[in-house]
């Protein structure tokens, strides 16, 4: 099937792209390259240069009809979200809003989201945190994260827009930036 990664030229984003055609499927990412790097996709992967935040994005959805859309582009620093939470929402709800009513108007199949286990359990109660934790994000991070799969309920409610909510913890591995805040397990290696 033909699969769109947002953020696909990025640390998690690529790899997925990475799996996604090692099991026979077309795909493309989409990505501003603002943290992500050409160098990181793989020959064969198709880069759709743009900004998430652009309305273009619903027609490229529209001329491209992926059957499944896996999304991966945000605002990923939770510091800079508490530094500035209105950014934060511009990408993380804002943007992700404008790309599931491009999914829905282009008849998208289904959407895969890259939530946030710690960011969205916030001070946690039990450790390791099961899947049923208590939501307390304490970050705009971590409230934009929660509140994306909230929204991804409602499009399902509203348009049987299937979806999964991956909530990651901290990822390593790979292209990762071992200088950002979500390279803890490569800054402790
Ligand atoms: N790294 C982790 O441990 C971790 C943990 C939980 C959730 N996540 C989530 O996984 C996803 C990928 O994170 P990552 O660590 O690979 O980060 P990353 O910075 O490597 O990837 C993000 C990608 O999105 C692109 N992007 C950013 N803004 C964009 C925009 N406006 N339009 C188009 N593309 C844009 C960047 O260029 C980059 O390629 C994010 O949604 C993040 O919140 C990551």
């Amino acid at each position: 099937m033909k699969i769109l990664v947002t953020g696909g030229a990025g640390f998690i984003g690529s790899n997925v792209c990475d799996a996604f055609a090692a099991a026979g499927h077309e795909v493309l990412a989409l990505d501003n390259l603002s943290s992500g790097r050409r160098e990181n996709l793989s020959p064969g992967i198709r880069l759709i240069e743009a900004d998430l935040r652009d309305a273009g994005v619903a027609s490229i959805l529209k001329k491209e009809r992926p059957a499944l859309v896996s999304h991966h582009a945000a605002q990923i620093a939770v510091r800079k979200s508490v530094a500035d939470p209105a950014y934060d929402a511009e990408l993380n709800l804002i943007a992700m809003l404008r790309l599931l009513e491009g999914c829905v108007a282009a008849g998208v199949g289904k959407v895969l989201f890259s939530s946030s286990g710690g960011a969205g359990y916030g001070e946690q109660e039990t450790f390791p945190a099961p899947e049923t934790h208590p939501i307390h994000p304490v970050s705009p991070y971590g409230v934009s994260k929660a509140a994306g799969e909230l929204y991804l309920g409602y499009y399902f409610a509203q348009y049987r827009l299937p979806y999964v909510a991956l909530r990651y913890a901290n990822v390593y591995g790979p292209r990762q930036d071992p200088h950002g805040e979500a390279g803890v397990v490569a800054i402790f290696a």
